[in-house]
């Protein structure tokens, strides 16, 4: 990238020695910034679903021909599908730091989530306790909501400071009877990234599981399920350049010990019980690229003796620099434009920021701005207790999300294009 003078920058100062990624790399490898109908747009949509590497579209078609059927040990068609899932599960593993014989394939984190929350409430009953929080995407909310009601359990609500977005005190909604506690590891409405670690002690402390929505965080941050303290782990591989499927990570000895509905002549070894019908091993397999996609930047030479996850955790390491340096300049732009508020000033944050425009609704900013080419959604994003709780109502607000493809030139376009919704200080 070409460093640029402080007039061009609506941000103010630059702070080069932290956008050191090689950016136009990387851009290099997404067709969709370059060609088709989306040729030139700024993608600030990311926390939706970010773009897809051409190595990854590459594996899913190369899977799709290669004859692969079912799983089994006998034909080569056979043994492809049996190392197709291997290879996905292992790069999962990697991804998430932990065992790839916990990692379950499904159809979204939804759906995992709200099979998981059938299968746990089983063993629920009344006097039992589930607590959700407000931050969280609704789908760490409703499964567990559904689940409980069914079951006669309470839901104990966690808040948050609508001002701050901090998550309030887990202690307050903890007790002798809680069976589980749901928190997100980074809101996709505010960025906010609660201390998880430290509300999982406090949960395990009184017996409760931990199950951690990493879907948003998983785009910006080397994710280690241990570190967390997360009994389960979700997250979407749509989120960090891969296809559309969700993963659910646990320790698989924990996973042995649950029974979710299956069919009857369906397997029982875990973690294939978990995984209702055939798994998209085309898409397994665009995992697996996706993972290998992001490991390529790492700041170590291809041919080091480094294992992936190390490989893992230093590429997010350097998209976390690129994405933190930018979300700096883009804070002090906006801040300078003056008419332009950023919702939340959690103390640890993912480059994801919802943004109110004086004078203007959301949505109109959402067209104005999708008029000069750059995309950035609004709304609740189904953070819809987040967005209700922090006052902003079902409307919410324009979310802006950074990625690792994102450039200063792209913020510029941003920063400008609000400006003309808007005099400057
Ligand atoms: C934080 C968060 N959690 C959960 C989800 C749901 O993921 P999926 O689409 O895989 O069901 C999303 C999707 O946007 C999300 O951002």
């Amino acid at each position: 990238m070409r460093p640029r003078t402080d007039d061009e920058c609506p941000g103010g100062e630059p702070d080069w020695q932290h956008v050191a990624m090689d950016v136009d790399r990387l851009r290099a490898a997404f067709p969709a910034l370059t060609t088709g109908p989306t040729a030139g747009l700024v993608r600030l949509d990311g926390p939706g679903g970010s773009l897809v590497p051409q190595p990854v579209a590459d594996a899913v078609a190369a899977a799709m021909t290669s004859g692969m059927c079912q799983r089994g040990a006998l034909t080569p068609a056979e043994q492809l599908t049996e190392a197709t899932t291997a290879g996905a599960r292992s790069a999962m593993g990697d991804f998430l730091g932990t065992d790839p014989r916990g990692v379950v394939f499904g159809r979204s984190m939804t759906a995992l989530t709200f099979d998981l929350a059938r299968t746990l409430s089983a063993q629920w009953g009344p006097g039992d306790e589930v607590v959700v929080t407000r931050l969280d995407h609704d789908a760490n909310i409703r499964p567990w909501l559904v689940a409980a009601e069914r079951a006669g359990a309470t839901v104990r609500w966690l808040g948050f400071d609508p001002v701050t977005t901090e998550l309030d005190d887990v202690s307050t909604v903890l007790s002798d009877r809680t069976r589980l506690v749901a928190v997100t590891a980074a809101s996709n409405l505010f960025g906010t990234r609660p201390d998880v670690a430290a509300i999982a002690a406090a949960a395990h402390a009184v017996g409760a599981l931990v199950h951690v929505d990493a879907v948003h965080l998983a785009a910006h941050v080397s994710v280690d399920r241990a570190a967390l303290g997360a009994d389960v782990v979700t997250c979407s591989p749509y989120k960090f350049f891969g296809p559309h499927l969700g993963v659910l990570a646990a320790d698989p000895a924990f996973l042995e010990t649950l029974h979710p509905d299956k069919l009857l002549p369906s397997t029982e070894a875990v973690p294939e019980r978990f995984e209702l019908g055939t798994l998209p091993y085309e898409l397994l397999a665009g995992v697996t690229a996706a993972v290998d996609f992001i490991a390529s930047y790492a700041d170590v030479p291809a041919d080091a003796d480094v294992s992936r996850r190390e490989r893992l955790v230093s590429a997010f390491a350097a998209f976390a620099a690129h994405e933190d340096a930018l979300c700096a300049r883009l804070l002090a732009g906006l801040d300078r434009l003056g008419h332009v508020r950023v919702h939340g000033s959690p103390a640890s944050r993912t480059p994801t920021m919802l943004l109110h425009v004086d004078g203007h609704e959301p949505h109109r900013v959402y067209e104005a701005l999708a008029a000069e080419g750059v995309i950035a959604p609004a709304g609740s994003f189904y953070a819809l207790e987040a967005s209700r709780h922090a006052g902003l109502g079902d409307a919410g607000g324009v979310r802006v999300g950074l990625s690792p493809y994102t450039t200063t030139d792209d913020l510029d376009r941003l920063v400008v294009a609000l400006g003309r919704l808007g005099g400057t200080r």
